[in-house]
């Protein structure tokens, strides 16, 4: 039985993320959305519980995963609900430039816990959670870049975002 999480911030998710998702629930037998509680005032758009509720939301019908929260490192949560694989989305080399220096970090702190990579889909390898914020700030359509879910709070938090 390999238990694998899918770490970030997912502030909020959008439909790259949800493709990473799809995949990565076919390949493992139980897979972790594990949403990153910062601390830090003002990190994200939408708190810890907002992202979860939208992730839960978006995935309660794909079998095999689950939403969880966690904060601190990344390493000690792997060995917290023992799990053993961490899950990464890449859409970029600039994100294999970061990640690369993450898995290497993570091994090192948790070597029980190894990184794989899936390719984002071509479709949604130019869609990042900051630049979706961005255009829903100035009321842009976004609703083909995020879930239902995702849409339904950034109209709540930005007045008068299109309907698409
Ligand atoms: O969606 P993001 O913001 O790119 O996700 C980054 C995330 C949450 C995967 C990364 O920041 C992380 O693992 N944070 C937990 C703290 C930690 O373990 N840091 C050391 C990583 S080597």
């Amino acid at each position: 039985m390999v238990h694998a999480v899918y770490p970030g911030s997912f502030d909020p998710l959008h439909n790259g993320h949800l493709d990473i998702i799809r995949r990565a629930g076919k390949i493992y037998d139980r897979l972790t959305v594990a949403v990153l509680h910062n601390p830090l005032k003002g990190a994200n758009l939408f708190d810890v519980d907002e992202r979860v509720a939208i992730v839960r939301d978006v995935v309660k019908h794909i079998k095999g995963v689950e939403v969880d929260a966690f904060g601190g490192l990344l390493a000690d949560y792997m060995r917290r609900v023992k799990a053993t694989v961490i899950v990464k989305g890449l859409r970029a080399i600039s994100d294999f430039e970061v990640e690369l220096q993450m898995a290497h970090l993570n091994r090192q702190l948790n070597p029980s816990a190894e990184t794989t990579f899936i390719m984002t889909a071509t479709r949604w390898s130019y869609v990042s959670s900051t630049r979706v914020k961005e255009i829903a700030k100035y009321g842009a359509d976004v609703s083909k870049l995020v879930p239902p879910a995702a849409l339904r709070k950034l109209r709540e938090r930005f007045d008068g975002l299109q309907a698409g």
